[in-house]
């Protein structure tokens, strides 16, 4: 133990400093940021968490502890006591970037708390340094400027919605992360019994259930800051392991969980950014962001909307061009995208696109440049063919003028949508439309009234679009024999910047709606009874109508604190790969413990 402390306990933190203490003896401790020598003193630049100091340590004032201060390395742990002094009347310069930048230590005590080996990397704001590297060594990477500020964004987040709810009345429950393994969702990561051979829990994608019981029980509002475990491929805004700010209401409309989750925005932008927001928020349909935007998650910050030419050419009789009469005949849709003169591509970066949609699973990319006051196309394989009506119906629908190119896709709805709205994205960031960097545009969106169920192609049967627990439109009930595609749900999505930051919905209360639901999705009764026997039971008691949604407390922090990847707001994440560079899980275990959970692994 350090005798240090006990004599010169620490007085401020690197960022309190000022002139109006000079002369002040003070006692600061931290880590070594920088070192340089000049005018025969050496200089430390001393950090911790709130800031930084400059400590001098000059020969004049102890020759021994210059001679040490020289022995410091950068990221060593030290304890300093010295003196406040101004650094110009010192015959320096004041660094204005630094609150503490018009002072400087004069040191008369050092200590060493702890040394630091050779870094993997420096310890800056801006490092090139791959992913994985930073990982390994995650408290050197934590203890950069970027990442402590994230982790304190994160920090003003959780506070602003545990205030946020306890002032409206929520009650903070917790749910078991050790739960029955239900299918539908998605895929559960397993934890083998001890105690109750050859079975398994499931860790909770999320406490759906547990909290619709809650409602049940009456206690009327809950939420809860909790961790959710998915076994899903990773993407730049996915981890297995995630935290949802999950809020669940009685008695309540989409309406009020909307006007309740608006709250909790403006509060969490208000305290975390300083940023007011504007409510009631935007409202879109699922249709409508489909069709304008081709995803049911639009970056709203800029245009490049899509245009639906399908029934326009299918009036045209194609108009003239065998691929779009091919489309039409195997009933897919003709979208397009207008990209202006005033971002006007060359030949090559227009070629290249042809690549960004292929990667999107496109074949191919159609297009056109308006020419002749809009009567005729160059630079366009359909150009030879396409009747003069076709070119002139097709730029009046798009509006688009000459110089302008119009982009085009066609073929099954999905694909077309997945190709076109990807491109939308790739040319936004492009042209410079998304004012990403800096976040200064805040675009928030409900997207409504999703469909209740999604078509798997491959399995020929229904999922549900959002989970089994939905509840129908009103009236759309009576589809779910029939015509289930056709049903749609009382769900909704908040989305951020093109984000999905949010979804919930109102849920089924009626368990002959719920039984409804788990036939039309195929789940026969034997199965129904077996997985959610407990969860229809309960719906059997005088279920109060509730509705909730979950937000992905990460990806919020990550969109607010304007970081590129999610890992950068999660302080111990898993890589790509679904691994911990860290401490090296997944690990094999020994069969020692393997046979205690009567478990064997295949060769
Ligand atoms: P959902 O599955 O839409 O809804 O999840 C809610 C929000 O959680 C975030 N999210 C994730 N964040 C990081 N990594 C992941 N793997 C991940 N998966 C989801 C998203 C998403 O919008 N029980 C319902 C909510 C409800 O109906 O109340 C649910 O979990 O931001």
């Amino acid at each position: 133990m350090s005798e240090f402390l006990s004599q010169h306990p620490r007085t401020h933190t690197c960022n309190q400093l000022t002139k109006t203490e000079s002369g002040n003896e003070v006692v600061l401790v931290g880590w070594v940021q920088g070192l340089r020598d000049h005018g025969g003193r050496r200089f430390i630049d001393l950090r911790d968490r709130y800031g930084i100091t400059q400590i001098v340590f000059k020969p004049e004032t102890d020759a021994k502890l210059h001679a040490r201060a020289h022995e410091l390395r950068s990221e060593w742990c030290i304890g300093v006591a010295g003196t406040v002094e101004d650094r110009i009347g010192n015959g320096g310069s004041p660094n204005l970037k630094l609150k503490t930048g018009e002072i400087e230590i004069n040191a008369n005590q050092l200590e060493v708390f702890s040394e630091a080996q050779a870094l993997p990397f420096m310890v800056e704001d801006h490092i090139d340094t791959h992913e994985e590297k930073r990982l390994a060594h995650r408290i050197l990477d934590l203890r950069r400027k970027p990442m402590q500020d994230n982790f304190a964004l994160r920090h003003r987040v959780v506070q602003a919605t545990r205030r946020y709810f306890d002032k409206n009345d929520f009650l903070e429950i917790e749910t078991p992360m050790l739960v029955k393994y239900t299918p539908g969702g998605a895929r559960n990561f397993l934890v083998p019994s001890r105690l109750v051979p050859k079975n398994f829990f499931a860790l909770a994608e999320s406490p759906q259930l547990f909290k619709q019981m809650f409602m049940m029980s009456g206690f009327d509002r809950y939420f809860q800051i909790v961790k959710c475990f998915r076994d899903e491929d990773l993407r730049g805004d996915r981890q297995p392991e995630f935290t949802q700010i999950d809020v669940e209401m009685s008695f309540v409309t989409e309406k009020d969980v909307q006007a309740m989750s608006e709250g909790l925005m403006v509060r969490i932008f208000q305290e975390a950014l300083g940023v007011q927001l504007q409510t009631p928020l935007l409202r879109m349909t699922y249709d409508e962001a489909m069709d304008r935007y081709g995803c049911d998650k639009p970056d709203t910050r800029f245009g490049l909307e899509h245009i639906d030419l399908t029934s326009l050419l299918s009036d045209l009789q194609s108009g003239g061009v065998p691929l779009f009469e091919q489309t039409l005949a195997n009933k897919g849709m003709i979208k397009a995208m207008v990209l202006p003169k005033a971002h006007e591509l060359s030949r090559a970066e227009l070629d290249k696109l042809e690549d960004v949609v292929k990667q999107l699973g496109g074949q191919g990319l159609g297009r056109a440049k308006v020419a002749e006051s809009g009567t005729a196309w160059t630079q366009s394989p359909f150009a030879k063919v396409i009747s003069a009506e076709a070119i002139k119906a097709i730029n009046e629908k798009c509006l688009a003028k000459d110089g302008d190119v119009i982009l085009m896709q066609m073929g099954r709805p999905k694909l077309v949508h997945t190709v076109l709205s990807g491109l939308r994205l790739h040319l936004g960031a492009k042209l410079g439309l998304i004012s990403n960097g800096n976040q200064t545009t805040w675009n928030l969106l409900w997207i409504t009234d999703f469909p209740l169920f999604e078509y798997d192609e491959n399995q020929k049967t229904y999922a549900a679009a959002h989970h089994p627990f939905t509840s129908p439109k009103m009236g759309d009930e009576n589809l779910l024999k029939e015509n289930p595609g056709a049903c749609y749900a009382k769900a909704y999505d908040l989305v951020i910047n093109g984000n999905e930051i949010g979804g919930g919905s109102i849920r089924i209360h009626d368990p002959v709606v719920q039984a409804k639901v788990f036939d039309a999705l195929g789940i026969s009764k034997e199965a129904q009874e077996e997985k959610f026997g407990f969860f229809l039971k309960a719906l059997c008691y005088g279920t109060p109508p509730h509705g909730g949604i979950a937000f992905g407390l990460d990806r919020l922090c990550m969109l607010l604190s304007g970081s590129q990847s999610i890992r950068d707001v999660i302080a111990f994440p898993k890589t790509q790969r679904g691994v911990d560079v860290l401490t090296g899980a997944p690990s094999p275990v020994d069969t020692k413990q393997l046979r205690e959970l009567q478990i064997i692994t295949l060769p």
